[in-house]
């Protein structure tokens, strides 16, 4: 700690207290590295403040001794964006201890909380009230609502309900300089000037610490409908998203899509699972309708299942008869992140793209690996209703660092380049992070560059908020 500012500690130690403080190497560790060990670094100090005053007081302290600051919820993150540098100097500001659900207006369908509460227990508290809160990702006992602004994190249900950015209303967020920004507002309309809500959420700590949210609760389903397909291609289950949604509407709340050899990994790793349909298919699809109506909605999924098999968009169906049933189907496609984790190194990308051209991309882009390396892994799922894709290659557990990083380099290249040519993203969900920040230095157009550094440049003038991140 000797290249720290000499009152730093103290200082700290009298804004949040010695339960507020985590000094000892082995207590921090757990802040120093991310969930998949992918990133490691050290931190000088582990901060946790215990409400936005304490939080207030740190980052006021930490903008006057030019202290970079590493904000951190769940520490579930993919892109490395939590994790401090190498260097020793950055403090790690942990969310943890703001962990209350300050009100539930069930009223006007809002539910207003601290940023380190994790998602599952805002989904719990929104049930207790006959509401829903439908943001869900297979890290939801893990991830804090303030992770999931900050990356504006996306999930399985974003094709009915939005990512997250479309489920806060309002924010608190204390900002470099210690100052308050009280945006709490519980409001579907306020045209009161610029849309500093929209400015924070997405901006992976390099702006700001959010402190708490209002966010937007839903009628609360009561039914659920379920089923697996098999299809020869993408095209065939691009149409089979069109048709459902013309026959479901807004019933269609997840389209999750696998390949063959992403179901796989499951099947190979996890004796329990079973696969779903007999055959041999290219393509399967997870699909799940739900109603706040319980009438009906298993019908309506197996009539326009029977009309896609009749007009050959699909090659087979097997509907969920039970709770039981669907859970097994959803342990799949939850599954997919780890079997692949455990099956060897992942160079991942996320990508999104429009959905009319998602099945261009994937001729393509399969052509292009398997031409420049042949017999190439390519694992692809991802949530294909929302045009976004988790295109990965995967590469053997023995495979050195040199040749993964080189390995990563060609393949970004490969599936960055044809999803700049198709007007996608090279980030969809995950966030940049340090995973994809050079990536974003690569493809975002100078102007677009320009904007954000000059945003960054007047929140976080003394460049203390996540360096090395995003941007
Ligand atoms: P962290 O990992 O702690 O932080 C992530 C970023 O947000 C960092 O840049 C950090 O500095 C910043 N940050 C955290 N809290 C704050 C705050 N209060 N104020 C300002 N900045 C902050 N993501 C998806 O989008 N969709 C998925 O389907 C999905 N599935 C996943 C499945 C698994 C098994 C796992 C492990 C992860 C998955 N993720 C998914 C990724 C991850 O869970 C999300 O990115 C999540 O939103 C991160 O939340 P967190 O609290 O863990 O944030
Ligand atoms: C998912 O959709 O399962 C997550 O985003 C996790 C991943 O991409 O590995
Ligand atoms: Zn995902």
């Amino acid at each position: 700690m000797s290249n720290l500012h000499p009152q730093l500690l103290q200082r700290l130690h009298a804004a949040v207290g010695a339960a507020g403080l985590v000094l000892d190497d082995a207590a921090k560790a757990p802040y120093e590295s991310d969930w998949l060990r992918k990133w490691n670094g050290r931190s000088s100090i582990v901060v946790r403040p215990a409400d936005t005053a304490q939080t207030a007081a740190v980052m006021g302290i930490c903008h006057d001794t030019h202290t970079p600051v590493v904000t951190q919820g769940g520490n579930t993150g993919m892109s490395g964006g939590a994790t401090p540098d190498a260097s020793g100097a950055q403090v790690v500001l942990s969310t943890q201890r703001l962990n209350r659900i300050r009100s539930v207006d069930p009223l006007n369908n809002t539910l207003t909380c601290e940023a380190g509460v994790l998602l599952a227990h805002i989904q719990a508290a929104a049930q207790e009230v006959d509401r829903f809160f439908p943001l869900s990702l297979g890290s939801e006992g893990s991830c804090t609502i303030g992770g999931n602004l900050a990356t504006n994190a996306g999930g399985i249900a974003v094709l009915r309900y939005g990512n997250a950015r479309e489920l806060a209303l309002g924010l608190e967020v204390v900002l470099p300089d210690g100052r308050v920004w009280h945006g709490l507002r519980a409001l579907r309309k306020d045209n009161t000037g610029y849309d500093l809500r929209d400015l924070f959420i997405g901006s992976e700590g390099t702006l700001g610490v959010i402190t708490a949210a209002v966010l937007k609760l839903s009628p609360r389903p009561v039914a659920r409908a379920t089923a697996w397909v098999g299809a020869r291609d993408i095209a065939a289950l691009v149409q089979l998203l069109a048709r459902l949604r013309a026959d479901c509407g807004e019933r269609l709340v997840a389209f999750e899509m696998l390949s063959a050899p992403s179901l796989a990994l499951i099947l190979e790793q996890v004796s329990e699972v079973r696969a779903p349909l007999a055959g041999e298919h290219a393509f399967h699809a997870l699909i799940e309708l739900a109603d706040t109506q319980g009438e009906g909605l298993a019908a309506l999924l197996e009539r326009s299942l029977e009309a896609a098999l009749e007009n050959a968009c699909v090659q087979d169906v097997a509907l969920s008869v039970s709770g039981a049933q669907t859970q097994a189907l959803w342990k799949i496609r939850e599954g997919i992140s780890q079997a692949q984790m455990r099956a060897g190194k992942a160079v991942k990308h996320d990508i999104a793209l429009p959905i009319s051209a998602l099945a261009a991309f994937v001729q393509q882009a399969d052509a292009a690996l398997q031409a420049a390396q042949p017999g190439v892994r390519i694992i692809n799922f991802g949530h294909l209703g929302d045009g976004n894709l988790h295109y990965n290659v995967l590469l053997p557990r023995d495979t050195p660092p040199e040749a993964l990083a080189a390995a990563t380099a060609r393949f970004n290249r490969i599936v960055h380049d044809l999803v700049a040519e198709a007007q996608g993203s090279i980030s969809a969900e995950h966030g940049v992070g340090q995973l994809r920040r050079d990536e974003l230095r690569h493809y975002k157009s100078e102007v677009e560059f320009d904007l954000m550094m000059r945003v960054k440049q007047s929140l976080d003038p003394n460049q203390i908020m996540n360096p090395g991140k995003l941007i």
